[in-house]
C-alpha cells in the first residue's frame, strides 16, 4: 500500500509550499480579483466561502491530483455501494442508506436495505406522531410532556445537538432532556424535573452494553418503578439499538425497539433510528426534511467532480494546513447561539473517525492525521480563544458558520452578530501590518517611543484560513447538508491518510481497564497488580468512600 508521501502529487505540494508559504493572501486577493468567486461553492443550502485560504489554482488542482492517486473516486464508490470498507470490524458503511432519498437499492451481502430502513423511518414516525398529537399516553392516560434520552457519543450527540439546533421547530409541549453522563448527578437533576407519569424514556445504545448507558438506565428504571409498576414500563420506556436480545434482558419489550445495524457507525447515526428524539420533537416531516439536505449533498458528493465537491475541497484544504503547514487543530466557530452544541459534535465525528496511527493495511501511518476539533460559539469564543487565532504562534483553520435570515426578531442583534463574523474572516487574512498599526496609534497622538513600544503588540501577521459557511435559514434540511458535509470531508481526508475512518478500537481501553478497577473499588476482587499511581489511586478511593 503506497503512503500519501509516495504519491507524485505529494511532491509536488511539498514543492508548491515551499514556494507559497510567504506569499500573504492579501497579495493573492490583489493579484486575483476573481478568487472570491472562483472559490465560492453553493451547494444544497449550504453557500461557503473557501477563498480566504492559502491557496491557488496549482495548489487546488495538485490537491485534486492527491485525492484521486490515494484512490477517492474510488472509495467513493465502494461507500455507496455498500462495500464493506469498515475493513477491521468487516462491516459495510452506509450512513448515506439512512438517507436515500431516491430508494434505489443498496445491496448488504447481496440484500438490499432500503426495505429495513424505510420499515424503520414509518415506526418511527407512527410512534412520534402518536405521541406528539397526544394519542400515546403514559400509564396515568396522561399526555408524555417530557423525553429522556439515555445514551452517550454517538446515541447523544447529534439528537442533543439537532434538538438544540432546531429549538425553534420543536414541538411545544415536549421538553427534551439527554442524559449521557454516568455521574449520577446528571440523570438526578433530570429526574428532579420530570414525573413518572409523563415521561418517556428512550433508552439509546447501538450495542446495548455501554456501561454508562446501562448504568443510567437501571437507575431510571428502578426511579419509574416507584410511581409505575412492572407493566407501565411499555408506555415509557423504548429502546434504540441493534441488540436485540441485550433489549429485551433489560425488560423492554422488542416491539417497542427501532432497530438500526451494523453498518451505521456510532457517530455516524443521528439519520438512523437514534434519531428518534429528533423526530419527536421536530416531527417526521422535518425529519425527513434534514434527511433529504443530507441526501442532497450525498449526491453532490458523489456526482461532482473533485475540483467543484464541497466535501472533498473541505477535506483537501484540510489536508493541506495539517500536512503541509502542521497545523493540527481546526476550530469549529458557528454564530449562532442555537448551535452551540456543533463543535462537540464534529468533535466527536472527526476525531473518533481519524484519530488513527496506523494504515489499512497496518503499517503506521507517515504523515500526521485528523486534526484536533474544538470550538464554542464564534461571539463567545472572540471573547475568549481568539487572541491564540489571530496572534498565537500556531496556525488553526477556521469554520466560521452563520445563518443570512436572522434568527430572531430582537432588533439590531442579527446585524451585529453578522458583522462580526464577516469582520473575523477579513482580519483572519488581513492582519494589521505594523505601518497600519503605527498610523493608527500617530492618530491617537502618542509619543514616539510609546509608539514603537506598542507596535509589535498591535500588529497582526493574517494569512490565517478561514471558510465561511452560510446557510439562508437554520432549518432541518439545511442542518442535514451541513452535517453530511462533515461527514463527507472526514471520510474523504481518512482516504487520504489511508486509514480506516469508521472503527474506534482507541475507546477500548480504558473501559478495559476500567472494568477490574471497578471490582477493586467496590471491593469485590483483591488489589491487583498496578503500577505504583494506579494502586495509590484506588487505595485513596476506599480510604475516603469504605472505612
Ligand atoms: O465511545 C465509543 C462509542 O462506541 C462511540 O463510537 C459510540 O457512539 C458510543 O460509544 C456509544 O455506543 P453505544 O451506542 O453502543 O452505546
Amino acid at each position: 500500500m503506497t503512503t500519501p508521501i509516495d504519491l507524485p502529487a505529494w511532491k509536488k505540494l511539498e514543492q508548491h509550499f515551499i514556494n507559497t508559504k510567504g506569499t500573504h493572501m492579501r497579495e493573492m486577493f490583489i493579484q486575483d480579483p476573481e478568487r472570491a468567486q472562483r472559490y465560492w461553492l453553493e451547494v444544497a443550502g449550504l453557500k461557503v466561502d473557501f477563498s480566504k485560504n492559502r491557496v491557488n489554482d496549482e495548489i487546488l488542482a495538485d490537491l485534486v491530483k492527491l485525492a484521486e492517486q490515494a484512490g477517492l473516486p474510488e472509495r467513493m464508490k465502494q461507500m455507496f455501494r455498500g462495500d464493506k470498507i469498515n475493513q477491521t470490524e468487516n462491516r459495510s458503511v452506509l450512513h448515506i442508506a439512512l438517507r436515500n432519498r431516491t430508494n434505489n437499492p443498496i445491496l448488504v451481502d447481496g440484500e438490499d436495505v432500503m426495505p429495513k430502513v424505510n420499515a424503520v423511518l414509518r415506526k418511527m414516525g407512527d410512534f412520534s406522531g402518536a405521541v406528539r398529537s397526544g394519542q400515546w399516553l403514559g400509564y396515568t392516560n396522561q399526555v408524555i410532556t417530557d423525553v429522556v434520552n439515555i445514551g452517550i457519543g454517538g446515541s447523544d450527540l447529534g439528537p442533543l445537538m439537532m434538538c438544540t439546533a432546531l429549538k425553534s421547530f420543536g414541538h411545544p409541549r415536549l421538553n427534551m432532556h439527554f442524559v449521557s453522563n454516568v455521574d449520577g448527578s446528571q440523570l438526578r437533576d433530570v429526574l428532579n424535573k420530570v414525573h413518572p407519569e409523563t415521561t418517556l424514556f428512550i433508552i439509546a445504545s447501538k450495542t446495548f452494553t455501554t456501561q454508562e448507558t446501562l448504568t443510567n438506565a437501571h437507575t431510571a428504571r428502578k426511579w419509574f418503578l416507584q410511581g409505575g409498576s412492572e407493566q407501565d414500563i411499555a408506555k415509557h420506556f423504548v429502546a434504540v439499538s441493534s441488540n436485540k436480545e441485550a433489549v429485551a434482558e433489560f425488560g423492554i419489550d422488542t416491539d417497542h425497539m427501532f432497530e438500526f445495524w451494523d453498518w451505521v457507525g456510532g457517530r455516524y447515526s443521528l439519520w438512523s433510528a437514534i434519531g428518534l428524539p429528533i423526530m419527536l420533537y421536530l416531527g417526521e416531516e422535518n425529519f425527513i426534511e434534514m434527511l433529504n439536505g443530507a441526501h442532497l449533498i450525498d449526491q453532490h458528493f458523489i456526482n461532482t467532480p473533485l475540483h467543484q465537491n464541497l466535501p472533498v475541497l473541505l477535506g483537501l484544504l484540510g489536508v493541506w494546513y495539517i500536512n503541509f503547514y502542521g497545523g493540527g487543530s481546526h476550530v469549529i466557530a458557528p454564530y449562532d447561539q442555537h448551535l452551540h452544541r456543533l463543535p462537540k459534535f464534529i468533535q466527536q465525528l472527526d476525531m473518533e473517525s481519524n484519530g488513527k496511527q496506523v494504515q489499512m493495511n497496518g503499517e503506521p501511518v507517515s504523515t500526521e492525521t485528523g486534526p484536533i476539533i474544538w470550538g464554542e460559539t464564534g461571539i463567545n469564543g472572540q471573547h475568549a480563544f481568539f487572541q491564540l487565532l489571530h496572534q498565537g504562534t500556531h496556525i488553526t483553520p477556521v469554520d466560521l458558520i452563520a445563518s443570512l435570515e436572522k434568527r430572531s426578531n430582537l432588533p439590531g442583534h442579527h446585524e451585529i452578530l453578522l458583522s462580526n463574523v464577516f469582520a473575523q474572516a477579513e482580519a483572519f487574512m488581513r492582519g494589521k501590518t505594523p505601518e497600519e498599526a503605527r498610523e493608527e496609534l500617530k492618530k491617537q497622538g502618542l509619543p514616539e517611543n510609546q509608539i514603537e513600544a506598542l507596535v509589535p503588540h498591535k500588529t497582526f501577521s493574517g494569512n490565517r484560513p478561514t471558510n465561511l459557511i452560510l446557510m439562508n435559514k437554520v432549518n432541518p434540511c439545511n442542518m442535514g447538508s451541513l452535517i453530511a458535509m462533515y461527514e463527507h470531508k472526514v471520510f474523504v481526508q481518512g482516504v487520504i491518510w489511508g486509514i480506516n475512518s469508521f472503527d474506534q478500537w482507541g475507546v477500548e481501553l480504558g473501559k478495559q481497564l476500567s472494568k477490574t478497577i471497578l471490582a477493586e473499588l467496590t471491593g469485590k476482587i483483591d488489589p491487583q497488580k498496578h503500577d505504583a499511581s494506579t494502586s495509590h489511586l484506588i487505595r485513596l478511593y476506599r480510604q475516603t468512600n469504605c472505612a
